[in-house]
């Protein structure tokens, strides 16, 4: 079977990578020329753990790449994987969704039977849209969210927890059928199929992000009150995880969160509950405290110094989550731009190359990193990073606990930390004579 995977981000890139490796002759199609040319030459423009390998593997074998939309013809199923980002009033910005939809018109002869898969994330409606902009072609529209997790996305892939697809109707087989062939690979494996209808599909991905989204902020307000009283975070979250109606994970305390797919998906739900003249009231409530938290945490913060200007901090990580580059949505970045602004100089460190190399280009810094209209420097040791530094703030979940705080002791110009991720070994950090201020703890 040809498979056409239009759009090569994050999802696009995966989704063809791993039906290429399920034996599929796929074709990815976009329309970022030099992408083009170096996902062809093997080249992976994104980093996440195993996708390269898997992209030298299948590249000009059984996948290659174009800005043509000509393979989509003979494919008999197209996948859609293009971004719906944010527009300026919070909805979810269909236009390239839209686009390329009008070029699948342009391209396929309105009799040649073709699934069209709607992978990216969609509100509650668009199917049917793209369904009714196709209307006079033979083609079956499906609705199948992704459910990858940013640097373990090749992993998810190959292990989902679920696979939803989303149909017209489930009493035309075809369809159906064509989709069970794309995912054979997971029969017998215990993946469950959830075959639904459009408007489901496409709600059951809202509605995971939003609840996951609403574990955090909800961990998060209950950190601000432990914070005042005295209480532990790290052990309500644990002892609240022992209860299995409850979960233990996704209950980490921290300064909010981040990324593509969490702020933007709250904000395109709240937007739907409002186009449907329903009040989103616990969906509102998550967005606040998410945006609210990294200022309570700026604010403690300011409340230890009194006065920021002239300060220099370490601040290790600078992606939105460990493992990868990606700076969207970062709370690092927000606080790095909370703490520029009050005057201070910032020293910022991430473990991902790529991610170090992305905020320098963000914030356009040259080569030797050297200040550059910013009081900021982005370093490639977290050593050097905190040295001479009148305090260091931790703003991405990696095990810091492994660095050596001896010797970051005395690097240091004053041994104070601000744990915005609780992952730090308090007792250790506070017998090397550092003050510790987490969330919540
Ligand atoms: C998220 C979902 O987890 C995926 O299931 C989903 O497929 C994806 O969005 C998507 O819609 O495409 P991702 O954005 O990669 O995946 O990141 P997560 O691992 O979910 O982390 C999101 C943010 O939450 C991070 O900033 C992280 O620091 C924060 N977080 C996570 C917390 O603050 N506390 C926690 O306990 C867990």
């Amino acid at each position: 079977m040809k498979i056409s995977v239009i759009g090569t981000g994050y999802v696009g890139i995966i989704q063809a990578v791993g039906l290429a490796e399920f034996g599929f002759e796929v074709v990815g199609i976009d329309i970022d020329e030099s992408k083009v040319k170096a996902l062809n030459s093997g080249e992976c423009p994104l980093y996440e753990e195993g996708l390269e390998e898997l992209l030298k593997k299948h590249v000009n074998k059984n996948l290659t790449f174009t800005t043509s939309y000509e393979p989509i013809k003979d494919s008999e199923v197209i996948f859609l994987c293009v971004g719906t980002p944010q527009d300026k009033d919070g909805n979810a910005d269909l236009r390239f969704l839209f686009s390329a939809v009008e070029k699948i018109k342009e391209t396929i002869d309105k009799e040649d039977y073709k699934v069209i898969v709607i992978k990216s994330t969609v509100p509650v409606g668009t199917n049917r849209k793209v369904k009714e902009l196709l209307r006079g072609y033979n083609v079956d529209v499906v609705s199948n969210p992704e459910f990858l997790r940013e640097g373990i996305a090749v992993y998810d892939f190959f292990n989902p927890e679920r696979i939803i697809l989303g149909f017209e109707s489930l009493d035309k087989k075809k369809p159906i059928e064509i989709m069970k062939k794309v995912y054979n690979y997971f029969e017998g494996k215990n993946v469950p199929f959830v075959i639904t209808n459009w408007e489901t599909a496409e709600l059951i991905k809202y509605a995971s992000n939003a609840f996951l989204a609403t574990k955090i902020s909800f961990i998060n307000e209950i950190a601000k009150l432990a914070d005042k009283v005295g209480a532990d975070i790290k052990n309500i979250s644990y002892a609240m995880g022992l209860d299995p109606r409850i979960g233990n994970k996704f209950l980490n305390a921290g300064i909010g969160y981040g990324g593509s797919c969490f702020p933007k998906d709250v904000k395109a739900l709240i937007k739907q509950f409002e186009n449907n003249n329903i009040e989103p009231i616990l969906i509102k409530a998550t967005d606040r405290v998410n945006e609210e938290q990294i200022k309570w945490f700026f604010e403690k913060i300011k409340n230890y110094y009194g006065n920021l200007n002239g300060k220099t901090f370490a601040i290790l990580g600078l992606a939105f989550k460990p493992n990868t580059d990606d700076l969207r949505e970062s709370r690092a970045i927000k606080l790095i731009d909370m703490v520029l602004d009050s005057g201070a100089i910032v020293k910022g460190f991430d473990y991902v190359e790529k991610a170090r190399e992305n905020t320098t280009n963000m914030y356009k810094l040259n080569k030797s990193k050297a200040f550059y209209g910013y009081n900021l420097y982005v370093l490639d040791d977290l050593y050097e990073t905190v040295k001479d530094v009148d305090g260091i703030i931790i703003t991405v979940e990696y095990d810091f606990n492994k660095e050596d705080w001896e010797k970051i002791a005395n690097l240091v110009k004053e041994k104070v930390v601000f744990d915005g991720r609780n992952v730090l070994d308090v007792k250790k950090i506070k017998k090397l004579g550092f003050k510790y201020y987490g969330v919540g703890r």
